[in-house]
């Protein structure tokens, strides 16, 4: 759906110099505001005719039968402004939220002829709806230089529709699950998250990643790199990995003192951030292994509980998961109650169901746009937040990765 961009624009004021064209042009251009001004007055005229209709379109009205036959009401227009953004202040109907609105954006945007829309609580029951005629995401924009020093410092997650930056704390007790098709921009964010993590001397940047490009090569020689198995070639590193991880952990959770439940990282007990890239794919290739002896534990089953015992025990003494997947289905994550461990979600672009499987009912307006978002907006869902979609920064070439952590990362002594 494109915008038929309807809005007048503001007459235009270069014209040439001179006496004569000054005298002309104050008075052309009394004129052509005189003109725009009543264009203006005009499109706003348009959008409230058209409102009633747009909002009954997508039901967001009401019907009420009265004595004389059925009335229909709609949340009320009260002043517009026409510029960019065009803004209208909207009286809500009783019982209305201003996500009731925001949840039907697209469809209503669409209806008076823009791409989308934002809605911006104004006072009492007013919102201010925002009418744009390009999504705000659309700009990429580029991960700055920033680290931070300590996991108690929040990173950059991304930008929200409003162009506002949503941080978050990796000392906050809280698994990251990462979902999105090849391409929609999983790794490059997790490039950026991790570029900010390098240099915090009280984090280890640890996990398994068989494609070998997140984690790996450009850890050698930092204090990160014994805590990583990487690629194919062998599958049982990936599980004495996690198992070496679960063994830091019950040694914590054994030391935690009397009536304490969890420990502050320090960079003497450092954070461990367990990033795990295409998990569903590390099961599979565990599964495709030979068969072993009786008694044996396979790959598959050390990966699959070494992983669950981390989501499920490590946040209270400094674990933190990170998963990648291209679809975050309970069997491949896992199972459904290890995916229920992750509080901060982020979907890249996913069919609608992928969506709705991570981030519940409330994102099924989203679904249908966001089967094509473009790589790096993603639907980003935490405790205490509402569901948000967000620009993710863009870290450049990978090249630029790997430099980036090459002069952060602490080096090993
Ligand atoms: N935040 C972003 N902004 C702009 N382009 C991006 C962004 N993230 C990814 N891309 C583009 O998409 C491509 C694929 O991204 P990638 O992270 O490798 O996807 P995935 O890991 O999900 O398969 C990148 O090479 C880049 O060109
Ligand atoms: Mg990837």
């Amino acid at each position: 759906m494109t915008a038929t961009a309807l809005l007048p624009f503001p007459p235009d004021r270069s014209r040439g110099g001179g006496w004569f064209g000054r005298t002309r042009r104050s008075w052309a251009d009394r004129r052509a505001d005189r003109e725009h001004e009543q264009e203006c007055w005009a499109f706003a005229e348009h959008l409230r005719f058209v409102w009633r209709d747009a909002c009954e379109g997508v039901g967001v009205s009401r019907t009420t039968d009265t004595a004389t036959g059925p009335t229909v009401r709609t949340p009320r227009v009260g002043r517009i402004v026409v510029d960019r953004p065009t803004t209208v202040l909207v009286e809500l109907l009783p019982g209305q939220e201003p996500q009731d609105l925001s949840r039907v954006g697209d469809r209503l945007a669409h209806s008076l002829g823009f791409e989308t829309l934002r809605v911006v609580p104004h006072g009492g029951r007013w919102v201010r709806v925002e009418l744009l005629d390009q999504d705000p995401l659309t700009e990429p924009f580029a991960l700055p230089r920033i680290t931070v020093g300590t996991c108690q410092d929040p990173v950059l997650l991304g930008r929200d529709e409003f162009g506002d930056a949503l941080g978050h704390t990796f000392a906050d007790a809280a698994h990251v699950a990462l979902q999105g098709q090849n391409g929609a921009g999983k790794s490059q964010f997790a490039y950026g998250l991790l570029a900010q993590l390098a240099a915090a001397d009280d984090v280890r940047i640890a996990g398994s990643d068989i494609t070998g490009l997140l984690l790996g090569c450009p850890y050698d020689g930092t204090v990160h790199r014994p805590w990583q198995a990487t690629g194919t070639a062998d599958l049982e590193e990936h599980a004495a990995l996690l198992e070496r991880l679960v063994g830091v952990m019950d040694e914590r959770l054994a030391a935690l003192p009397d009536r304490v439940d969890k420990i502050e990282p320090s960079p003497a007990v450092p954070l461990f951030v367990v990033v795990v890239e295409e998990f569903p794919g590390l099961l599979r290739a565990a599964g495709a292994m030979p068969k072993l002896g009786r008694g044996e534990r396979s790959v598959l089953d050390r990966i699959r509980a070494a992983n669950l015992r981390l989501l499920s025990e490590g946040r209270k003494v400094g674990f933190r998961v990170i998963t990648l997947a291209q679809r975050a289905e309970a069997e491949a994550m896992g199972g459904g109650y290890a995916r229920d461990q992750y509080a901060l979600r982020l979907s890249f672009r996913v069919p609608g169901d992928s969506l709705e499987m991570l981030h519940g009912p409330a994102v099924r307006e989203l679904a249908e746009r966001h089967a094509t978002a473009e790589p790096g907006v993603a639907v980003l869902s935490a405790p205490g937040r509402d569901v948000v979609r967000v620009r993710v920064p863009y870290l450049g070439a990978y090249a630029e990765y790997c430099d980036r952590i090459a002069m952060t990362a602490r080096k090993e002594p």
